[in-house]
């Protein structure tokens, strides 16, 4: 049985995005693995947070991944502040991590902009505590969506040099587990964006708490072109909004953008978006009732998290006290 790590940030509401590229895809690992899920968000405060909204998102999350179907008798849910291991090997992690590493990482480059000087240094480090959240619990299967992918792989490269440097097979490889037809939800507004919970435009995205009316709207006014939709994939060429929505479509119903096509192509966007709102409203309407259901009990969700940072605390706490030890720190007598 493998062990499973995976992260979402409470930087916002979660997304369709979120939920097509990563959480769908957690839920029936619960039945096959040890699987970890955690709320991250100290990934989140990388950029200015309201504290306020911040711990609102936190509960949200977490919310809406137990209406997602995560089932805490299968899975263990937890914040990432509440289990302090993961900072711990954080900073061992900064001190193997090389700068030309950290230079080559998209995200950051994407996330600072273009007055870069202005980004917090935890940003800048955010893959390796990234790193430390998958290998303090030595988990080897990550399901994210395409954007982590190059995370995952200096994770790996973290987790070696450790390896070489102190002579020992201690942290194992981790493989990216990238799944599904939507691994990349692409934004309302503009094809070539990622969907993002914290773009400033509420419009780009679905969130999973919208209600009917806000999804049909989003959608209504989703960018396309005057074009009907193509007869096959082909036709998606220069057309990355439409393969978005195609794709959305797909995910959502369970087919492939091919099958999507083989019965739509030729319609006008108006017919087709009306198509995808009723799928996606009939998709998202009972998550977000559980959603809502989970949020009226604040004390039983809270406790439901500690129990959970509890189960992951027992994980960690042997393996950063190993590698704490492999790096030379004296133990505490
Ligand atoms: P985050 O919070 O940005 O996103 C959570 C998950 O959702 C996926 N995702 C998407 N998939 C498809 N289309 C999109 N538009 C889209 N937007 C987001 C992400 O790929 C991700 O799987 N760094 C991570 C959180 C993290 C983590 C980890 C993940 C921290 N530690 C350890 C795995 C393992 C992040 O920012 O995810």
């Amino acid at each position: 049985m493998q062990r499973v790590f995976s992260g979402i940030q409470p930087s916002g509401v979660p997304t369709l995005g979120n939920y097509l590229g990563a959480i769908r895809n957690w839920v029936p690992m619960q039945d096959e693995h040890e699987c970890l899920f955690c709320v991250v968000d100290m990934h989140a405060i990388t950029v200015f947070q309201e504290p306020q909204q911040l711990l609102a998102q936190t509960r949200e999350m977490a919310a809406t991944l137990l209406a997602c179907g995560l089932d805490l008798a299968k899975c263990t849910l937890f914040v990432q502040s509440h289990v302090p291991a993961h900072a711990e090997l954080a900073w061992i992690f900064n001190c193997v991590a090389r700068l030309g590493w950290l230079n080559r990482m998209t995200q950051f480059k994407d996330k600072a902009g273009k007055d870069r000087e202005a980004a917090s240094s935890g940003l800048y480090v955010y893959p390796n505590l990234m790193a430390a959240d998958i290998l303090v619990y030595k988990a080897t299967s990550v399901p994210v969506g395409d954007d982590q992918k190059q995370h995952l792989e200096l994770a790996n490269d973290i987790a070696q040099k450790f390896n070489h440097d102190y002579g020992v097979e201690f942290f194992p490889r981790i493989e990216p587990h990238i799944l599904g037809v939507a691994a990349r939800v692409m934004s309302l507004r503009d094809g070539s964006k990622k969907m993002s919970k914290s773009d400033p435009s509420d419009q780009s995205r679905i969130n999973l708490n919208d209600d009917s009316d806000a999804i049909r709207n989003k959608i209504k006014r989703a960018k396309t072109d005057p074009e009907p939709l193509p007869d096959n994939v082909l036709g998606f060429e220069g057309r990355p909004e439409v393969r978005n929505l195609v794709g959305i479509l797909a995910a959502v119903t369970g087919t492939t953008p091919d099958a999507v096509l083989r019965e739509h192509g030729g319609k006008g966007f108006g017919a087709f978006k009306d198509i995808l709102a009723d799928a996606l409203i009939a998709h998202l309407g009972p998550i977000r009732s559980e959603m809502l259901r989970y949020l009226s009990d604040l004390p039983s969700l809270d406790a439901e998290l500690r129990k959970g940072a509890e189960k992951a605390e027992a994980i960690a706490r042997p393996i950063v006290t190993e590698a704490k030890r492999i790096v030379g720190f004296l133990p505490r007598a």
